[in-house]
C-alpha cells in the first residue's frame, strides 16, 4: 500500500501546518484501510512532533443515508468496511503510533462527544472529511464547530457539485453554512474551505 493524501488535500495540509507554529490537532473523519491517514501521521512525525492527529472510523463502513435523500450505489450501506488493523499494522511497523496519535472507533453519532471535545488540543488546524454521505458530514461539521478557529482548513473529498445540492456532503456543508457563525471561503481548489 503506498499511503498518499490526493495533492489539493496535499497542499492544503501543508498549508495549514505551516501556518500552525507547530501546536494543535488534525483530524480525519473516514480511515478506512489509512491510505491517507497513514501519510498524515508520518507528516506530522517527521515535519510537526507536537501535532495530534485523530482519526475516526467505524471500521463497519458506511452507515445508511438518512432517508430521503438521494445516495450513489458506490456509497451503500457497509461500503469500505476494513479492518482497523491494517491501519495500526502499518502506523506500527512505521514506529509512528505515537500517544499523539489516536483512532476513535464507532459511529460518529456515538463517538462524537461533548466529553471528547474537552479533550481536543486546540486549534484545530486541519480537518479531512472522507466520510461520504450526508449524514455522516453534517454530524461531523455540527461536532467540529466549536473547535473551529480562523485558519482552520477542511477538505471535503466528496463534495458534490453546487447544482447537486440536495445531497451528499454538498447537502452538509449548504445546511451547516446556514446554521454556523464561522464564514468559510473557497481555497485554491473548489473542495477545500478555509474558515474566516
Ligand atoms: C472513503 S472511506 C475513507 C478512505 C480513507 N480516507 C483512505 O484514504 O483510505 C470512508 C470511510 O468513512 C467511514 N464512515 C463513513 N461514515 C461514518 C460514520 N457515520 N461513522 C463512522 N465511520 C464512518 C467508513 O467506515 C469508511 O471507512
Amino acid at each position: 500500500m503506498r499511503y498518499k493524501a490526493k495533492p489539493h488535500t496535499t497542499r492544503a495540509f501543508n498549508e495549514a501546518l505551516r501556518n500552525s507554529g507547530g501546536q494543535g490537532t488534525v483530524m480525519e473523519f473516514g480511515v478506512r484501510w489509512g491510505r491517507s491517514f497513514v501519510w498524515f501521521a508520518q507528516q506530522l512525525s517527521i515535519r510537526y512532533p507536537k501535532c495530534r492527529l485523530m482519526g475516526f472510523d467505524s471500521w463497519k463502513g458506511l452507515p445508511e443515508e438518512t432517508k430521503g435523500i438521494p445516495v450513489h450505489r458506490k456509497h451503500a450501506p457497509g461500503r469500505f468496511r476494513e479492518h482497523r488493523i491494517h491501519t495500526e499494522i502499518a502506523l506500527n511497523d512505521l514506529g509512528i503510533f505515537t500517544k499523539r496519535v489516536s483512532l476513535i472507533d464507532g459511529w460518529f453519532s456515538d463517538t462524537l462527544t461533548d466529553s471528547l471535545k474537552g479533550k481536543v488540543k486546540t486549534p484545530l488546524l486541519f480537518v479531512h472529511l472522507d466520510c461520504d454521505l450526508y449524514i455522516s458530514t453534517i454530524q461531523v461539521l455540527r461536532w467540529i464547530d466549536s473547535l473551529l478557529s480562523s485558519g482552520t482548513i477542511l477538505v471535503f473529498d466528496d463534495l458534490k457539485k453546487p447544482e447537486n445540492s440536495g445531497w451528499g456532503q454538498r447537502k452538509a456543508l449548504n445546511e451547516w453554512m446556514v446554521e454556523t457563525k464561522w464564514k468559510c471561503e473557497v481555497h485554491e481548489h473548489k473542495k477545500i474551505y478555509m474558515v474566516t
